[in-house]
């Protein structure tokens, strides 16, 4: 049994075979063709905090697989009066297949995992969204291919810890460029600098940029940091993706957010709206990868 909990919960090769099989349904999609992969399969979806693309995209790839999808705001559980991680993951067990969960604290998930007899997916914690990560690699790869080189500009944020994690297992050159302070994870850093010395963390967005084939921007403040956006909105200014700021790229090079986005602040309507945005195909990518996903997690051979 396996679980994602952190994008490094994957080989290079469970990823590229993950990749083929996204690949597969988006053109079975694509041609109209709906298989019953997950039949009879149940997903439980815990939010703790909330989500549009994450929510959607599992529930609508559990249903044209022919299966199921629960969701449950953790509020309206035990969990949201103090039912035990462990017992709730114990219970969540004997009813589900899987569990998907978008949680404050990523020890949260770690511990569900711990306790659960059944795969658990990290749908963004604090420290790490790998699922999003799964879709920006299928993007990169249809796009560019997985020699891109990769610019990160703004928060070293949990997208950006999976990512520099995600370079490490496939080594491509990731550049990051944060403002001081707001660098990624140094562990993650640490751990990833060991395995690619392509990975470069620097403060620069100028630099990043340059000739790169992809520039990935999110956010300057996270769910749970609402508190600190007025002093992000001040350090983050110099790292705003415009069209200034992309000129400096490969003149072919791709615009990519996870989303939500906050337009006028990390990124321009300008570049959203451009041609070199690919973040429409990115947020569609997540119902290929997490579909890929599901049938593997669960055991599925196809
Ligand atoms: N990118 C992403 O995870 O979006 P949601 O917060 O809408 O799920
Ligand atoms: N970094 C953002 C990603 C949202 C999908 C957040 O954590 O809020």
């Amino acid at each position: 049994m396996r679980h994602l909990v952190s994008i490094s919960d994957l080989s290079k090769e469970e990823i590229v075979y993950l990749l083929d099989l996204a690949d597969r349904l988006k053109e079975e999609r694509r041609n109209g063709i709906f298989k019953e992969y997950l039949k009879n399969r149940s997903l439980a979806m815990i939010f703790e905090l909330p989500s549009t693309r994450t929510r959607v995209s599992f529930e609508v790839a559990m249903c044209e697989a022919g299966g199921h999808a629960l969701y449950l705001n953790w509020n309206d559980l035990q969990l949201g009066r103090g039912e035990a991680i462990k017992d709730t993951a114990r219970v969540m067990s004997r009813y589900v297949h899987a569990v998907m969960m978008r949680v404050r604290r990523h020890e949260t998930v770690v511990e569900f995992a711990n306790h659960s007899g059944i795969p658990v997916i990290n749908g963004l914690s604090n420290l790490e969204h790998p699922c999003q990560t799964l879709a920006d690699l299928q993007t990169i790869r249809e796009r560019k291919g997985l020699d891109a080189v990769v610019a990160w500009v703004g928060d070293g944020n949990n997208v950006c810890n999976s990512l520099v994690l995600a370079a490490s297992i496939l080594g491509f050159e990731l550049r990051v460029a944060t403002p001081e302070g707001y660098e990624p994870d140094k562990q993650i850093v640490e751990k990833a600098l060991s395995e690619n010395t392509k990975i470069k963390i620097m403060h620069d967005p100028v630099e990043a940029v340059k000739g790169a084939d992809v520039i990935y921007t999110d956010v300057w403040a996270s769910m749970g940091q609402e508190s600190e956006k007025k002093e992000r909105l001040r350090v983050f200014k110099p790292y705003q993706v415009n069209s200034e700021l992309i000129s400096n790229a490969d003149e072919d090079a791709i615009v990519l957010h996870c989303l939500p986005a906050h337009r006028g602040e990390e990124i321009t309507d300008e570049v959203m709206d451009g041609k070199q945005s690919a973040v429409f195909d990115q947020a569609e990518n997540r119902l290929h990868a997490q579909k890929a996903l599901l049938i593997w997690l669960l055991g599925v051979e196809i």
